[in-house]
């Protein structure tokens, strides 16, 4: 039992790790939450810093996720994957590093699927970039990979964790991107301007 609070301890805090912060911190001199949609994610620091420093933190996102799923099998502990992975997400948003205030979920969502489905990952990447490249918004592009994944797991999959795993995560996707969907609406929301 103390072994697995632990996992999930270790999960939590491997998500909490603000790379936005960090990198923006450490290598600009800039705090990204009082630039762009002061999200600590991959999309505003592509934005506000460019795109060395949008691949650095949407990486080093989407590998916590993955380094925390793996932490069951690593340390042979009976748990689920996706349950520790889970608990990155949850760091990822609400990051004891960064005051609770975290990112919305997508890459660190995609690094846990990489890890437990490499082929639903790759067909999420697919489908973020097919509607990125219709819509241009990368905020949709997210919740309609989230959505994807939902009806993958559902139709083609008899992975009952993995359904309701993807259904917890892509809610947590949706949450997250309140702002964003009042945004869409009104037509405020930014399009990605290289595509
Ligand atoms: O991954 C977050 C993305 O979907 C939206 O980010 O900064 O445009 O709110 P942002």
């Amino acid at each position: 039992m103390v072994t697995k609070l632990l996992i999930l301890a270790a999960a939590y805090l491997l998500g909490s790790i603000p790379f936005a912060l960090v990198v923006g911190k450490v290598g600009y001199g800039i705090d990204i939450r009082e630039h762009g949609s002061g999200n600590l994610g991959g999309t505003n620091t592509f934005r506000v810093l460019g795109v060395k420093a949008g691949m650095m933190v949407t990486i080093g996102d989407i590998l916590k996720g993955t380094l925390a799923a793996s932490l069951p099998v690593l340390f042979a502990v009976d748990m689920h994957p996706l349950l520790a992975g889970v608990f990155a997400v949850i760091g990822h948003m609400y990051p004891v590093f960064a005051g609770f205030r975290g990112g919305k979920a997508v890459a660190t969502s995609g690094g846990v699927i990489l890890f437990y489905s490499p082929f639903l990952f790759f067909t999420l990447i697919a489908v973020f970039f097919l509607t990125l490249y219709l819509s241009k918004y990368v905020s949709l592009s997210s919740m309609m990979a989230g959505v994807y994944a939902i009806i993958y797991t559902v139709f083609f999959t008899d992975d009952i964790p993995l359904t309701i795993v993807v259904a917890v995560l892509t809610a947590f996707i949706f949450y997250r991107h309140r702002a964003n969907i009042k945004r869409i609406i009104n037509k405020t929301e930014p399009k990605v301007k290289w595509l």
